[in-house]
């Protein structure tokens, strides 16, 4: 017998009384579905480290919007995978780049769909890293960020409407909303990968966006996977240079750190379901060892608990289709 009246399985013995109590919901408007489009591909490519996912053709990324839009997803986010590459990552900014392309092919085509654009150097620069390099093999946090501003600004002139600098240098919230106002562009949001971790679990993306640092590793400007206060302290930092919402990235391994986030800060929070997670939960679906929708939906919604608006998914075509 209780020792007293609470029984708190009252409120789970119907579908419409757990209804009521349900804290959280997931649905398509919470989701945003990235794409990778590469200059040189003819057809989509497959990446093999993400089944279901591909290097597209300008004209696939056209067709993935239309699918996103009609599946009620309310953003895309283009990463470019360029031709040439070199160390000052000339091709970033170029007015007829494949991102550039890529935003104002969208744009035209479903004006209605939100296009987020990644702004980062690593997949233009030869050694892979996203910042600029000096002889003793450092990096430039201040020479990168004019870099950034100007590839923050041909986005927008591309027609992007919102840009997402993930490169974690110092400074580049400030200096891109900067470039952004005087180039009359102050009503473009800026989301900030603002808690972005020295993660392996972008393993993947790496060889989706051909962005392996030909040496070292990014954890020198990328958050030690440790820190939880400093990664608030990034968002607290980034809202402070006018970072109109904010990111945490990975999603999955670091929900604490995005509640500590949400708690934190008052504007928007994104998280961002990485490839590796992607990956994990598709090999075991695929070696018949989870249920894929169960373990996605649920996987989602963990992160949307943990205090995400927004959620950057390679799920997001699957989970809106099982959500309808
Ligand atoms: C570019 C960038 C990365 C990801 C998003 N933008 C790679 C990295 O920083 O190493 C990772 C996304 C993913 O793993 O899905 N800087």
């Amino acid at each position: 017998m209780p020792t007293n009246h609470k029984r708190l399985g009252r409120l789970r013995r119907s579908d419409p009384l757990r209804k009521i109590a349900r804290e959280v919901d997931l649905s398509p408007r919470h989701l945003a579905y990235p794409i990778f489009v590469a200059e040189a591909a003819t057809e989509p490519r497959p990446i093999k480290s993400m089944p279901g996912i591909s290097q597209l053709p300008i004209g696939a990324a056209e067709a993935e919007a239309r699918e996103v839009l009609e599946l009620g997803i309310p953003a895309i986010m283009i990463f470019g995978i360029p031709e040439r590459k070199d160390d000052q990552a000339s091709g970033a900014a170029a007015p007829d780049g494949i991102v550039q392309r890529t935003i104002r092919t969208i744009k035209d085509a479903y004006p209605e769909l939100l296009v987020v654009a990644d702004v980062c150097l690593c997949q233009y620069m030869s050694h892979g890293h996203c910042g600029v390099i000096n002889a003793k093999g450092e990096i430039e946090n201040d020479a990168t960020l004019e870099l950034l501003a100007q590839t923050a600004v041909s986005y927008a002139q591309a027609g992007a409407d919102v840009v997402a600098p993930s490169d974690m240098m110092d400074g580049r919230v400030l200096a891109i909303r900067r470039a952004l106002d005087s180039a009359g562009f102050h009503e473009l949001p800026i989301l900030s990968y603002a808690a972005k971790f020295a993660s392996s679990f972008y393993g993947p993306f790496r060889e989706a966006a051909e962005s392996s640092p030909e040496f070292g590793d990014r954890s020198s400007y990328q958050l030690d996977p440790a820190n939880l206060e400093e990664a608030v302290r990034e968002a607290e930092t980034d809202v402070q240079e006018g970072a109109d919402m904010v990111m945490v990235k990975p999603a999955l391994p670091y929900l604490d750190v995005l509640r500590a986030v949400r708690q934190a800060v008052s504007v928007p929070v994104a998280a961002y379901n990485v490839s590796g997670e992607y990956a994990m939960l598709k090999a075991a679906a695929d070696a018949g060892h989870l249920d894929e929708e169960r373990v996605v939906l649920e996987a989602l919604l963990s992160i949307r608990r943990a205090g995400a608006d927004l959620i950057f998914t390679y799920h997001a075509k699957d989970a809106a289709r099982w959500l309808q």
